[in-house]
């Protein structure tokens, strides 16, 4: 049976934090209450863990900010949710936060992040001091969830290790390389399953969340102790050689180079998988997919490695 899942409500009205009480509380999940961010910090160093903080966010007496860093302080494994009653104060708690709800309370959505959260908080314990097998069995793992996608994750790493081994990159870098290649989406845990499984084209709004599983899995992997250089393939598989990529917009040599390597393997893989209605295109139709993108998307020495492989 899975684990009880702890959350932790903090919020100072009483009739809001009674409803998240309704809310929240049933299939597998349990409430603790706290009308203030004290109370909250004393039940979560009270014993026990707690999974999920779920805080609302008062500007007024300044617990916000300062409130989610104490709770990463003190209980650093907890996956920190806010609910704001404006938009703008959102922004306020840049990054502290993994999921965002607002006032008045959409119950099925308050749940999903619950529930996300806890796949998140999950997901890093499994990642957590393991060895590289467990590693790529998580990855499977999560690859599951887009059926489409099946044996992705593998691909990826056989190809960006083929890929490095004709640049010539270092023997140390190839660990991170191959693991960093097997969980380089593991970030969509985040994005729902209705938005990864649509057919057609994202609205902004779908795609806005898609673009946002590369911190996501960045930060699981760096709050699962992964080395560096696993987080960076992770945080920068989006980035584009131009500068025109996600999440940060870097280019060239900014990248790192396995970042660039996995997002050469990545597209090329999903350019030849085969779709529920169309299928994948061949190698050399992917070959000029991938020309096409020399330079612009990609780093044209990843290419040409890429190239070379693929030929040799
Ligand atoms: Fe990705």
């Amino acid at each position: 049976m899975a684990e009880t899942t702890r959350i932790l409500c903090v919020e100072s009205d009483p009739d809001l934090l009674h409803s998240l009480e309704k809310l929240l509380a049933a299939d597998g999940r349990e409430v603790l209450a706290a009308f203030s961010g004290a109370e909250g910090i004393a039940l979560l160093s009270g014993g026990g863990p707690v999974h999920v903080v779920l805080a609302g966010h008062r500007s007024a007496s300044g617990e916000g900010p300062e409130f989610l860093a104490e709770v990463g302080r003190v209980s650093p494994a907890s996956v920190r949710i806010g609910l704001y009653r404006e938009p703008e104060s959102e922004a306020v708690d840049g990054g502290l936060v993994y999921k965002s709800l607002f006032v008045p309370l959409d119950g099925e959505a308050a749940r999903a992040a619950v529930d996300s959260a806890m796949e998140r908080f999950r997901l890093v314990e499994a990642l957590r001091g393991k060895e590289e097998d467990v590693l790529r069995s998580v990855a499977q793992e999560v690859e599951l969830r887009d059926p489409y996608t099946r044996g992705h994750c593998d691909r990826v790493a056989d190809v960006a290790l083929k890929i490095a081994s004709v640049i010539g990159m270092p023997g140390e870098g190839t660990a991170a390389l191959r693991c960093g290649a097997w969980l380089h989406d593991c970030g969509k845990i985040g994005v729902p399953e209705a938005i990864l499984n649509h057919p057609g084209k994202l609205t902004p709004e779908q795609f806005a969340v898609v673009k946002r599983h590369p911190r996501w899995g960045a930060e699981v992997a760096r709050d699962a102790g992964l080395p560096d250089g696993v987080v960076d393939i992770l945080l920068h598989h989006h980035e584009r050689f131009d500068g025109g990529g996600y999440p940060s917009g870097a280019g060239g040599q900014e990248i790192p180079l396995a970042a660039r390597i996995v997002a050469v393997a990545d597209v090329f893989d999903a350019a030849t998988a085969d779709r529920p209605y169309a299928r994948g295109y061949d190698r050399e139709e992917a070959m000029r997919v991938m020309a096409v993108m020399r330079g612009g998307a990609f780093d044209p020495e990843v290419v040409d490695a890429l190239f070379g492989v693929l030929k040799g």
